[in-house]
């Protein structure tokens, strides 16, 4: 499996991230969004991302000039037929993503490997939506993309064994590390993450403390680089919402049930810093 060209369907803020970090790789890469809209705000926040990584010391001016060079932003995912791993980044919905594969297998050249970026829907799934089960595995980024290190790679029972382990190597030549995970929702990170930040808002919902104070006392408590809330607001409520909501579905099990409180704050609109106000006010930010 020799990867050159990478597909990634997407360019919110994980598929921005993805495409960024394989175009800084000095892979070819080619993102694709639904619209020229979505496409501009996507390939701006890799613009941005790649001018602070300039900014802060962490790439040279003309490896952000290469970097940029190696991308492309499509609309149109035939663009993608000729890539040798397609990752896809688009939003946490099994219905939206298996019609995604579907079309895609028919486009994509038969030796191109799938990669799901979900963080919490079974690969299995989707890998069941195209004929090429045993070329098809989860890729599990962690947000901001372009500085956390870790990937979770995610193996189903019908993955290839060579796929999987040249997909391993794949993610370190992006300077970031690989963990092997089953095909269990939530894999390794999101089944002890989930729980830990559906707690902090079940303990704010009992009064164990005010917002700053719980995120104070985990942050200089246990040396966590953010609160639980702060961290929340950072991943996006609504994107918590589906995740708990998937892992309950999948486990049955009270501790990734969404609490009120969060089901409030997603309907009602405060989705976080992206939204600019979740448990704290970004409005000015
Ligand atoms: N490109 C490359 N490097 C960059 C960069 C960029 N665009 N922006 C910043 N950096 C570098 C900085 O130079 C710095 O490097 P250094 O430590 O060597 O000096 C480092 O990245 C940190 O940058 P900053 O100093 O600007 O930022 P902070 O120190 O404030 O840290 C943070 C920001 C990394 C977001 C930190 O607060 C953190 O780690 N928070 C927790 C994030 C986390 O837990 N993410 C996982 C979320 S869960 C998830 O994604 C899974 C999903 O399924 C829910």
């Amino acid at each position: 499996m020799q990867i050159e060209k990478v597909g990634v369907v997407g360019c919110g803020l994980m598929g921005a991230g993805i495409a960024e970090i394989c175009a800084k790789s000095g892979y070819e890469t080619v993102v694709r969004e639904v619209n020229d809209e979505l496409l501009t705000k996507g390939l701006d926040r890799i613009g941005r991302s790649l001018d602070k990584a300039v900014c802060k010391g962490k790439l040279e001016e003309n490896k952000k000039e290469e970097a940029l060079g190696k991308l492309t932003g499509t609309t149109n995912l035939e663009d993608l037929a000729d890539c040798d791993l397609v990752v896809e980044a688009i939003i946490e919905s099994l219905e939206h993503k298996c019609e995604l594969y579907a079309a895609l297998d028919g486009i994509v050249k038969k030796s191109g490997v799938f990669a799901s970026n979900t963080s919490s829907l079974t690969i299995t799934e989707m890998a069941m939506a195209t004929k090429r089960t045993e070329r098809f595995l989860g890729l599990h980024f962690f947000n901001p993309v372009p500085i956390m290190k870790l990937v979770e790679v995610v193996r189903t029972i019908m993955t290839d064994d060579q796929v999987f382990e040249e997909t391993k190597e794949f993610i370190r030549s992006l300077g970031k590390e690989p963990v092997s995970c089953q095909d269990n929702s939530g894999f390794i990170v999101n089944r002890l993450l989930v729980p830990y930040l559906l707690d902090a808002i079940r303990g704010l919902e009992e009064g164990i403390g005010t917002v700053e104070d719980i995120d104070k006392a985990m942050q200089l408590g246990c040396g966590y680089p953010m609160g639980p809330l702060t961290l929340l607001d950072f991943v996006g409520l609504d994107t918590t919402y589906y995740i708990a909501n998937i892992m309950f579905e999948e486990y049955r099990e009270k501790r990734f049930a969404p609490p009120p409180l969060l089901k409030q704050m997603v309907l009602a609109g405060r989705l976080g810093r992206k939204s600019g106000r979740g448990f704290y006010d970004y409005s000015n930010s």
